[in-house]
Parts: C-alpha cells; sequence; structure tokens
C-alpha cells in the first residue's frame, strides 16, 4: 500500500510551470484525434427516450431553498420516481447545455467529461429493473451489458451499506481517464477527481428539487463494481455513486 505522504502528492498542483513550459508528454500536441466525448454502443443495443429538457416540468424551484434543504438522505420512502424526474436528474448531471459535447451542465476542467454514467434502475416508472447508461449526447438510455442482475449486487459492491437496497436508482460513475489525459497528461487525475464531485453535488440538488434524496458513495468496492458494470478496470472504472429515491 502507498504511503499517506505519497499519496498527499495527487491533491497538490505540481505540474502547471511544465505545462507552460510545454514540458509534458500530451497526445493532443502530438495530433492525435481526440478520443470520442461517450463510450459507443452497439447498433443492436435497445435505447430508451428520455424526456427532453424542453418538456421538463420538474426543477421550478428556488435555487436558495433547495441549497437550503440538501442533505444526504438514505432513507427512501419507497415511491417510484418518474421518467421526468430521472431524466432532470440525468440532465442535471451529465446533459448537454446547448449542441457541443464538451459543454455540460457540470463543469469539468478544459471540457474533457471524462466519465460514463451507469444506473442500477430498481423503481422508476416504466423501466425494467436493470443495468441502464445514459448517452449525454442523444439524451438516452442504453440498456447496458454489465452483469449486475439485482439491487442486492450493487449492495454487495458498496460494502453492503443498508440504503442501497432501498433506493429507486443507483448512480454509478466511471473515469475514462484518456478523455482528460490526451489534453492534461499527468494532471488529469487530480482534475478528474474534483471534477466527478461536480456532477454529485448536482445531483443532489437535483434530488431534492423534485423531492428526492441522494446519497454520495465513496465506499465501494473497486474490482467488484467494475465487474458487475462489465468495465475493464483500467481505461474505465468506477470512480464515485451515489443512491437516489423519493422522500415523499
Ligand atoms: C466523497 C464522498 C463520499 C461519501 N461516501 C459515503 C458512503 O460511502 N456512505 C455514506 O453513507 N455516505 C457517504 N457520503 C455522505 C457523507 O457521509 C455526508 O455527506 C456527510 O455525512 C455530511 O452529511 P450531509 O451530506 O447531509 O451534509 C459521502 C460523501 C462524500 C462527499
Amino acid at each position: 500500500m502507498k504511503d499517506i505522504n505519497s499519496n498527499r502528492e495527487f491533491l497538490k498542483s505540481l505540474y502547471w510551470d511544465r505545462w507552460d513550459a510545454n514540458e509534458l508528454e500530451k497526445d493532443q500536441d502530438k495530433g492525435i484525434a481526440q478520443p470520442a466525448p461517450q463510450k459507443p454502443y452497439a447498433d443492436g443495443d435497445k435505447l430508451i427516450d428520455l424526456i427532453s429538457p424542453d418538456d421538463f416540468t420538474v426543477g421550478e424551484v428556488f435555487l436558495k431553498d433547495v441549497i437550503k434543504k440538501r442533505r444526504s438522505r438514505r432513507k427512501y420512502s419507497g415511491q417510484p420516481l418518474s421518467l421526468e424526474e430521472l431524466s432532470f436528474m440525468l440532465w442535471s448531471t451529465q446533459g448537454l447545455s446547448g449542441d457541443k459535447p464538451n459543454l455540460r451542465n457540470a463543469p469539468s476542467a478544459g471540457g474533457r467529461h471524462p466519465f460514463e454514467t451507469y444506473l442500477y434502475i430498481s423503481n422508476v416508472i416504466g423501466l425494467e429493473p436493470g443495468l441502464y447508461r445514459y448517452l449525454p449526447l442523444e439524451h438516452k438510455l442504453v440498456v447496458s451489458h454489465g452483469c449486475a442482475e439485482s439491487i442486492e449486487d450493487m449492495s454487495a459492491a458498496c460494502h453492503n451499506q443498508k440504503f442501497v437496497k432501498n433506493s429507486a436508482v443507483v448512480f454509478i460513475w466511471t473515469a475514462v481517464p484518456y478523455r482528460a489525459e490526451w489534453r492534461y497528461s499527468i494532471i488529469a487525475h487530480k482534475m478528474i477527481a474534483i471534477d466527478v464531485g461536480h456532477l454529485c453535488q448536482n445531483l443532489y440538488l437535483a434530488s431534492e428539487a423534485v423531492g428526492a434524496g441522494t446519497c454520495a458513495i465513496g465506499k465501494y468496492d473497486q474490482g467488484k463494481m467494475d465487474a458487475l458494470l462489465g468495465v475493464d478496470g483500467s481505461d474505465e472504472f468506477a470512480i464515485y455513486a451515489a443512491t437516489v429515491g423519493k422522500m415523499e
């Protein structure tokens, strides 16, 4: 295991002088094409339409009230989420603000957005329980090929934290580091760790805005979660998660 002091170095801002002096090896500078902003899906994959942001009827709340109300919420009522509420949460966390993939509703260093969003859905009206992935560019869901078969699997991957089983949806964000490394080289990883917090904070606020609650999850088993999502653990791996459930 790494010692604490060497891990602290990761949090520091140490490389910008070398960045300014063009001393960091960056694929962007080598003329290598930038990586796709979204993981592809196969022709035969099942896509599911979400409610368009233009048609949202939820979210018309005062920001100050929502910020003041926000808490980590682990006790859910068992009421289902509507597809519109889920659409609003997805749009708030990774949705596009316009038609450019690098301009989204959460900030990301250099507009790299090095994440994919997986959902284990247990209780959303109109959706079969199971594993899905959000496609921000299309604002759709795709049924995912991971091997998570039940919420029990998800709970086990979150070290059996009890509230996971009662949630309506578990959000799991994976990092796709190369999207950020292509531009930022060794600086990328600190940026990725900062960036992902913005997604979760927007989820907290979007949940509060629709009478739902969120709890962030940093305690999960890396190997188990990556296996459930069907990701390789190197070019893509789970980095953060959060539960959502209705409060009322
Ligand atoms: C990075 C991060 C990881 C967290 N991981 C967990 C977790 O695994 N399990 C849990 O019950 N709460 C988790 N939380 C929630 C915190 O315990 C919670 O934010 C803290 O107790 C403060 O409460 P508040 O969010 O209501 O202000 C996490 C929060 C953050 C920001």
